[in-house]
């Protein structure tokens, strides 16, 4: 069982506060960080994260709205912790995520949703070696 993720904390996320309130949530589950930084992608780097959505309707607009301001990204560990931190996130539409959920409580929006969490080992695999290097991930 894969035990990392790459979790984001999205522009709108950090443009409302909310950095505190995600982090509460995640660790309030009992997941570790394992590693974490503030970021600023440029359009370019927010479409080779996005690439797997490219030439979807929504990539142009998403990937503007990653590069838009600063992100947080953390690699998080814990058992089965793709699945559960997919589970805290809730539905990527807000209007559809189950109560108790990050996006449920705080996300406005399908696209300003305030999270990002990796979907399946190959793309947490992906998705952190994307921003982080494995001399910056701590181990415990
Ligand atoms: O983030 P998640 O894995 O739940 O959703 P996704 O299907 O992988 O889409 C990636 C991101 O694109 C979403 O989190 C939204 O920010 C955005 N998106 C959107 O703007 N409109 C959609 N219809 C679907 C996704
Ligand atoms: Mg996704």
């Amino acid at each position: 069982m894969m035990k990392r993720t790459l979790a984001i904390i999205k522009p709108d996320g950090v443009s409302r506060r909310l950095i505190g309130s995600v982090i509460n949530r995640l660790e309030g589950e009992g997941i570790r960080i394992a590693a974490m930084k503030m970021i600023w992608m440029t359009k370019e780097q927010a479409k080779g994260f996005y690439k797997v959505h490219e030439g979807k309707p929504f990539y142009e607009s998403v990937t503007d709205f990653m590069s838009s301001g600063p992100c947080v990204v953390m690699v998080l560990e814990g058992e089965d912790v793709i699945a559960r931190y997919r589970r805290l996130m809730g539905a990527t539409n807000p209007h559809e995520a189950e109560e108790g959920t990050i996006r449920k409580e705080f996300a406005t929006d399908v696209e300003k949703n305030v999270v990002h969490g990796s979907d399946s080992e190959e793309t947490a695999r992906f998705e952190i070696s994307y921003f982080f290097s494995e001399l910056e991930i701590t181990g415990q």
